[in-house]
């Protein structure tokens, strides 16, 4: 006789708990954990309970040669750049971005694109009526036979419809409205969506078609609740953008079938997304000559070489209350090299605001931008403008010494046809033709010696209301 046992399962990271509890064991996070569905105990199965897929007999490994089918071109260049080429078969993907973002317009241009080449598919909305969803395909000139669409919520009726439709993709908008009722879990609950994604899984796994799962992220950038969902599908896609910002990133943080790291880039127009082929251009398109506290880096997405602005800004604060915040960078190291400009470069900035933006919401990770910040804070604390056909390339230590980039050579193969001829960056660093390579081996170096107008930054003495905030 099978008995059965209540679980428990923490909405946040998926961890499962023999009880319920206040504060997620694992992530630590409060009020996250839930009650599962009642699961009869039997015989082990899947990792959610449900019964394990039938393993196919083993064979010789050099037998699977010419069995891999090819991938499925969309037709839209920067959605097949992150795929490396585009769809799988059989694979699923999970599409991850804040509500507004523009998740449902890509995908139904992705659709469109598929079904120029004469693939089939269906879109399931499971939360814009066929009205709303016909208004944007108009729109986006996405009315396409082999294109079907369904506003349903039902997982059974959708896995059904796709089965018989038989189509290549199936796209489900979104993977949290949806729900099982075989399931018994809660609708809604991370049991449920979970279920629902296995299910999903499975049906790819065993003939079915690709599947595409749109998922909801929260303020601090988890996929709401079902962030368990990372590890069951194949792909994860991260779609993001500023709300007030036309430019949209696309980025593949988990890939099966190839490497991560390249970004896609779109301009939201009034007619969908529009790909942008010349980023370097994009990013500088507001920059303002001119201005002190712009200095322009050479990132790397990829293998996509981008030139970003740089701006900081450079205030008095209120006594006792100087703020450090970045964004498109990381505040941890902006505060460690404001120490370094302060103790190796004699840049003080105590009693000073300091802000650094990377311009159109392009997020920094790599330490080669350090230089390229540093120098647009002194340039923002003193005033002296950068001069404006100059690159800065460079990682800056602890003791101020300036260390070489990987990739110089590819980050810079745009920025002599964008108007740049010269490079600050270590000596010894790789640059493309037609650049003049400025060679610093220090940060003070780099402040004092290569810029002309901006020589070592005097100490800063500024006065607010009647009190010297900084000395
Ligand atoms: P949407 O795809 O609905 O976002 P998500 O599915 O991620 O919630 O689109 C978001 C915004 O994009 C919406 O506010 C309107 C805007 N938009 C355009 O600017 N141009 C267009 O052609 C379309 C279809 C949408
Ligand atoms: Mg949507």
């Amino acid at each position: 006789m099978s008995r059965t046992r209540t679980t428990f399962r923490c909405r946040d990271c998926g961890a499962a708990a023999p009880r319920w509890a206040g504060r997620c064991a694992t992530c630590g996070e409060w009020n996250t954990v839930e009650e599962e569905a009642t699961v009869p105990d039997g015989p082990p199965g899947g990792a959610d309970g449900s019964p394990r897929r039938p393993e196919a007999a083993p064979v010789e490994i050099g037998v699977l040669a010419g069995l891999d089918e090819p991938v499925m071109p969309t037709g839209l260049a920067e959605f097949d750049r992150v795929l490396a080429g585009g769809l799988t078969p059989a694979s699923v993907t999970l599409l991850a971005g804040e509500p507004g973002t523009g998740k449902s317009t890509l995908l139904l241009q992705v659709l469109a694109g598929l079904a120029a080449g004469g693939r089939r598919s269906l879109l399931v909305s499971a939360e814009e009526s066929l009205a709303q969803v016909h208004r944007r395909a108009d729109r986006l000139g996405a009315l396409c036979p082999g294109l079907w669409v369904a506003a349903d919520t039902d997982l059974g009726r959708i896995r059904a419809a796709a089965s018989r439709l038989a189509v290549d993709v199936l796209v489900v908008d979104s993977v949290q409205t949806v729900s099982d009722p075989a399931s018994g879990s809660p609708p809604g609950s991370v049991a449920q969506v979970r279920a629902c994604a296995q299910r999903l899984v499975d049906d790819a796994k065993s003939g079915g078609p690709a599947v595409v799962l749109v998922g909801h992220v929260t303020k601090d950038g988890s996929i709401a609740g079902p962030r368990v969902l990372e590890h069951l599908v194949d792909t994860v896609l991260t779609f993001e953008g500023e709300r007030h910002d036309t430019l949209r990133m696309l980025r593949a943080v988990k890939h099966r079938f190839g490497p991560v790291g390249e970004l896609g880039l779109w301009e939201m127009t009034g007619a969908g997304l529009s790909g942008v082929t010349d980023a370097g251009a994009l990013l500088l398109a507001d920059r303002r000559p001119g201005t002190p506290g712009s200095v322009v880096f050479p990132a790397l997405e990829g293998r996509r070489p981008l030139l970003v602005e740089i701006q900081a800004l450079v205030a008095p604060a209120a006594p006792g209350t100087a703020r450090r915040a970045a964004s498109g960078y990381e505040t941890g190291r902006l505060t460690q090299l404001l120490a370094v400009l302060e103790r190796r470069a004699g840049l003080a900035l105590g009693g000073q605001d300091v802000y650094v933006s990377a311009v159109g919401g392009i997020r920094l990770a790599d330490p080669g931008a350090d230089l390229a910040v540093a120098l647009a804070v002194a340039s923002a604390a003193t005033g002296r403008v950068v001069d404006e056909d100059l690159v800065v390339l460079g990682e800056v230590g602890l003791g101020g010494e300036l260390r070489r980039v990987p990739n110089a050579a590819r980050r810079l193969a745009d920025a002599g046809r964008l108007g740049f001829g010269r490079v600050l960056a270590p000596a010894g660093s790789a640059v493309a033709d037609g650049l003049a390579l400025l060679a610093a081996g220090t940060l003070e170096e780099a402040l004092d010696g290569h810029l002309g107008r901006l020589s070592r930054p005097p100490r800063l003495r500024v006065v607010t209301g009647g009190h010297p905030s900084a000395g």
